[in-house]
C-alpha cells in the first residue's frame, strides 16, 4: 500500500513544494515509485515538474468530480516528469475548491476518497504539497495522510507556525484521523546566523527526534532557480541543498519503514 504524506504549514514560503519535490525526487533515487499531488492553486510543484497545460484533467477536476459523485478518468490526470517522479497538477479552480468540499456528506473525506482509485495503488510514496492555510482542503489532505511533514525556515517567528500545525495534527487526531502522525519536522534554510542557530537549536531542544536529522541549508542559488521552475536540485551533484534532500529522503526511507 502506498505510503501517503502531507507536506504541509500555515505559514507562506517556509519551503513546502521545495521540499516535496525534492524529497519525491530523492525516493525517487532511491528506488522508490513516487507521485507528487499538487493541491496548491499557484501550481508551483506542477511547474518545478516540467507541468505544461495541456487540457487534461487537473487535481481540481478530481476533487470536484469526487463531491459531485461524477465519474473520472484517473489515468489521464497523472503525467510524468523528467526525473521519475509522477504528478497530478493543480489549477487555479484549487483556489475556492473548499465550497464544492463542504457541500458533500462526508465533507473530511472526499480527497480520500477519491485517492482510493487503484491509479494510486502503484505507488511507494505519494507527497501531497499542500497549500499556505489550514482549511479543509488541507484538513482533507491530512485525512487521507499517513503522515504529516512539516518544514519550518530557520527564522524568527518560526516557532509559532510550528506550533499551531503541531496543534492542527493533534485536533485532526482527536476528530478524523487518528493514525496521523509527524514523519518529521524539517529545518530549511538555515544559515549560520545567530538568529539560525538559535531556532535551530530550540526546535531541536522542543521536539527531539521528532527533528529529521538533515538540515537543508540557505542556498541562494536556489531562490534565482526557483524563478525559472527549476526548484528540484537532487539530481544535480554539484548542489548542497540537493544533497542535503537525499539525506532527507533517506531519513523518510529509515523513519517509515523502521
Ligand atoms: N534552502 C533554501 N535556500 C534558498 N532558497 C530556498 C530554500 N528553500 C526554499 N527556497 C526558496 O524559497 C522560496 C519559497 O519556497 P517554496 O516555494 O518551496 O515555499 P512554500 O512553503 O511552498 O511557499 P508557498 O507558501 O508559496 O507555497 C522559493 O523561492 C524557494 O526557491
Ligand atoms: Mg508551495
Amino acid at each position: 500500500m502506498s505510503k501517503i504524506i502531507s507536506v504541509c504549514s500555515e505559514k507562506g514560503g517556509v519551503g513546502k513544494t521545495t521540499t516535496t519535490v525534492n524529497i519525491a525526487a530523492g525516493l525517487v533515487k532511491l528506488g522508490k515509485k513516487v507521485l507528487v499531488i499538487d493541491l496548491d492553486q499557484q501550481g508551483n510543484a506542477s511547474h518545478a515538474l516540467g507541468y505544461i497545460k495541456d487540457g487534461k484533467p487537473t487535481m481540481s477536476e478530481v476533487i470536484y468530480n469526487a463531491a459531485a459523485g461524477i465519474a473520472t478518468d484517473y489515468a489521464s490526470t497523472v503525467r510524468h516528469s523528467s526525473n521519475g517522479v509522477d504528478y497530478v497538477p493543480a489549477s487555479p479552480m484549487l483556489t475556492n475548491i473548499t465550497t464544492f468540499i463542504a457541500s458533500d456528506s462526508d465533507s473530511n473525506y472526499v480527497l480520500k476518497r477519491a485517492m482510493k482509485n487503484s491509479v494510486y495503488d502503484e505507488y511507494d510514496y505519494i507527497l501531497l504539497d499542500c497549500r499556505t492555510l489550514l482549511d479543509l482542503l488541507v484538513s482533507n489532505a491530512m485525512n487521507a495522510s499517513d503522515s504529516v511533514i512539516i518544514p519550518v525556515e530557520c527564522a524568527v517567528y518560526s516557532f509559532d507556525g510550528l506550533t499551531k500545525m503541531l496543534n492542527k495534527v493533534i485536533s485532526i487526531n482527536n476528530s478524523t484521523n487518528r493514525q496521523l502522525r509527524v514523519l518529521g519536522i524539517l529545518l530549511n534554510k538555515f544559515n549560520r546566523t545567530n538568529a539560525s542557530t538559535s531556532i535551530a537549536d530550540s526546535v531541536r531542544e522542543g521536539y527531539g527526534s521528532l527533528t529529521f536529522k538533515t538540515i537543508i541549508p540557505y542556498c541562494p542559488a536556489q531562490s534565482e532557480m526557483a524563478v525559472v521552475n527549476q526548484t528540484c536540485c537532487v539530481n544535480d551533484e554539484n548542489s548542497t541543498m540537493g544533497k542535503a534532500y537525499l539525506e532527507v529522503a533517506e531519513e523518510v526511507l529509515r523513519r517509515e519503514e523502521s
